[in-house]
C-alpha cells in the first residue's frame, strides 16, 4: 500500500541504464521449462511480475533463483503440470505458461489470467491455436484443462497478431512433430528475442519479426544462456519524463529502432533526441506542442503501453492532441486522474482528445494500471506542487525502481509506507 510523493518541476540530468524488457523475459522464463535442464537469463529487471513468474516456476517443481540480474532455472526436477488459481490470477503474462506446459508434459490445467483491467482480454486466440496443434482442451469450471497426447504442427493463422497467443503457439510448436507456421504473427521486438532464446535451447525456428514464423519440433539442449532486450517501452517512459519534467538525459543500453515510432512523434513535440547504436540522448525545455494523431497499432506501430505515458506529457502541450487506441478497449483510465491534475481530455469510446493546459498541479491521484500509473508519475514531474499517486504496486509490476532512477536523475519523489491497521 505504499505512495509516491512527487514535488513537480525538478529538471532531469545525467545518464541511466535501461532495464531489461518484462515482456521478454515473462515468456522466456516459461520457456525455461521446455529443455528439462538449466537456463541462465541475464539482464532480468527485478519486477513483481518477474517474482510471480518465478513462484509458479517453483511451484512446478522447478528451482530459480536470482543473483543480481540473473536468473537461473533448473527445470529438469518439474513434477507438476498444473498452476493454482492463486499464482494464475497475480498476472496475465501466467498464459504463457500454457503451451509451455503442455510442450513439457503432454498436458496441462491453469485457470483463467489476471493483470491490468484493460479490458476484457480474451485468450480464445491462444485456445483454438493449440486445439489447432491437436490439444484436446476442457473449459469447464473457470479452468482450463488441456490433454494433448501428440502435437502436430500446423498452418495456423492468427486473426489479430496477438502478442502471446504468437507466444504460446511457438511454446507448444517445440514439441510438436513436424513444422508449424503462424502467419499473421505479432512482429514485435519480444517475440524476436523469444526466438533467440529458443534458438540457443536447439529448437529451429525462424521469422520472428516477420508475419510469418515457422518452428520444427525437436529434441532441445540441456543448458543455455540468454540475454534479455532492452525495455523499450521503459524506454519511451523515461523520455515522456524528461519531456514533462525538462531536462536531458542519456538512456544507455536503449535499443533505437525498437521505439522509432515513439521517436518521431516526440521530437514533433518539441523534444531533442540524438540516437546511437544502443543509447538515445533526449533533451526538453519542458515547452511541448501537440501532435499529429497517436493510433496505437501493433508493432512496428505507436505500441499501445506507450499511450497513457505520452498522453500525460500532451496534457500540458501547447494545442490539442487526438488519441485513437486500437488495441485495448478500457485504456484510457488514467485520463479521470491526470484531470485531477488540471488535464482538458475528452473521451469518446476510442478516441481521446488531450486539449494542452499551461501547466498540470498537483493532486492525490490513483494509478489504475501499470502504464497509467506510470504516467501519473510522468505528469506529475512536469507540475506545479506536490502530487500524491496511491496503488503503487501496479507500477512496480513493469518499472524496476523507478523512484529510485528518477531521483537519481533529479526528480524528487519520496516513498511513504502506509500501514493499514488490521480489523
Ligand atoms: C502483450 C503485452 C502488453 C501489450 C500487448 C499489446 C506482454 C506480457 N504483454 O499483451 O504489454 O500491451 O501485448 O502490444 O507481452 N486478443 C483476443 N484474443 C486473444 C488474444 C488477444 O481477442 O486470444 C486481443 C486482445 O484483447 C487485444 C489484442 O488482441 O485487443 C492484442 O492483444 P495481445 O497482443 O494478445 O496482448 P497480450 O499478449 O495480452
Amino acid at each position: 500500500m505504499d505512495t509516491f510523493l512527487i514535488g513537480g518541476r525538478n529538471r532531469l540530468f545525467g545518464k541511466t541504464k535501461v532495464q531489461g524488457a518484462k515482456n521478454s523475459v515473462l515468456p522466456i522464463l516459461a520457456a525455461s521449462i521446455l529443455n528439462a535442464g538449466v537456463s541462465e537469463i541475464s539482464n532480468c529487471p527485478d519486477l513483481t511480475d518477474v517474482n510471480s513468474t518465478l513462484r509458479i516456476l517453483r511451484h512446478l517443481g522447478c528451482t530459480a533463483e536470482r543473483s543480481e540480474d540473473t536468473i537461473t532455472v533448473d527445470s529438469s526436477g518439474m513434477n507438476r503440470d498444473s498452476i493454482s488459481d492463486r499464482l494464475m490470477r497475480e498476472m496475465r503474462s501466467s498464459v504463457i505458461f500454457l503451451g509451455a506446459i503442455l510442450a513439457r508434459t503432454g498436458s496441462a490445467c491453469i485457470s483463467y489470467p489476471g493483470g491490468c483491467n484493460l479490458g476484457a482480454r480474451p485468450i480464445d486466440l491462444h485456445l483454438r491455436a493449440l486445439r489447432e496443434l491437436g490439444a484436446d482442451i476442457d473449459e469447464a469450471g473457470g479452468s482450463i484443462v488441456c490433454k494433448a497426447e501428440k502435437l502436430e504442427g500446423k498452418d495456423i493463422t492468427l486473426s489479430i497478431p496477438s502478442v502471446g497467443a504468437t507466444e504460446n503457439i511457438m511454446l507448444a510448436a517445440t514439441a510438436a512433430k513436424g513444422t508449424t507456421r503462424i502467419h499473421n504473427a505479432a512482429r514485435e521486438p519480444e517475440i524476436a528475442d523469444l526466438q533467440a532464446y529458443l534458438r540457443a535451447v536447439g529448437t529451429r525456428v525462424s521469422g520472428a519479426g516477420t508475419s510469418t514464423i515457422e518452428i520444427e519440433g525437436g529434441p532441445l539442449l540441456d543448458s543455455v544462456k540468454h540475454r534479455i532486450i532492452p525495455d523499450r517501452i521503459v524506454t519511451i517512459s523515461y523520455m515522456a519524463a524528461v519531456a514533462s519534467a525538462g531536462g536531458e538525459i542519456t538512456l544507455e543500453g536503449a535499443e533505437p529502432e525498437h521505439i522509432s515510432a515513439v521517436t518521431d512523434i516526440m521530437r514533433e513535440a518539441g523534444c531533442r533526441i540524438t540516437e546511437e547504436k544502443d543509447r538515445v540522448h533526449i533533451c526538453s525545455d519542458g515547452r511541448l506542442r501537440a501532435v499529429r494523431p497517436i493510433r496505437t497499432m501493433p508493432y512496428p506501430g505507436f505500441p499501445t503501453d506507450a499511450q497513457s505515458p505520452l498522453m500525460a506529457v500532451m496534457c500540458a502541450a501547447d494545442g490539442t492532441s487526438v488519441f485513437v487506441e486500437n488495441i485495448f478497449e478500457n485504456r484510457y483510465r488514467c485520463a479521470s486522474e491526470l484531470m485531477r491534475m488540471g488535464a482538458d481530455i475528452r473521451i469518446e469510446g476510442r478516441v481521446a482528445v488531450v486539449c494542452g493546459v499551461p501547466r498540470l498541479h498537483g493532486a492525490k491521484v490513483t494509478a489504475t494500471d501499470l502504464r497509467g500509473g506510470a504516467a501519473l508519475v510522468i505528469a506529475a514531474l512536469g507540475a506545479e506542487g506536490n502530487t500524491e499517486v496511491s496503488e503503487i504496486q501496479h507500477i512496480e509490476r513493469g518499472y524496476d525502481g523507478f523512484d529510485k532512477v528518477l531521483n537519481r536523475l533529479g526528480a524528487k519523489i519520496e516513498r511513504r509506507r502506509i500501514f493499514i491497521p488490521e480489523e
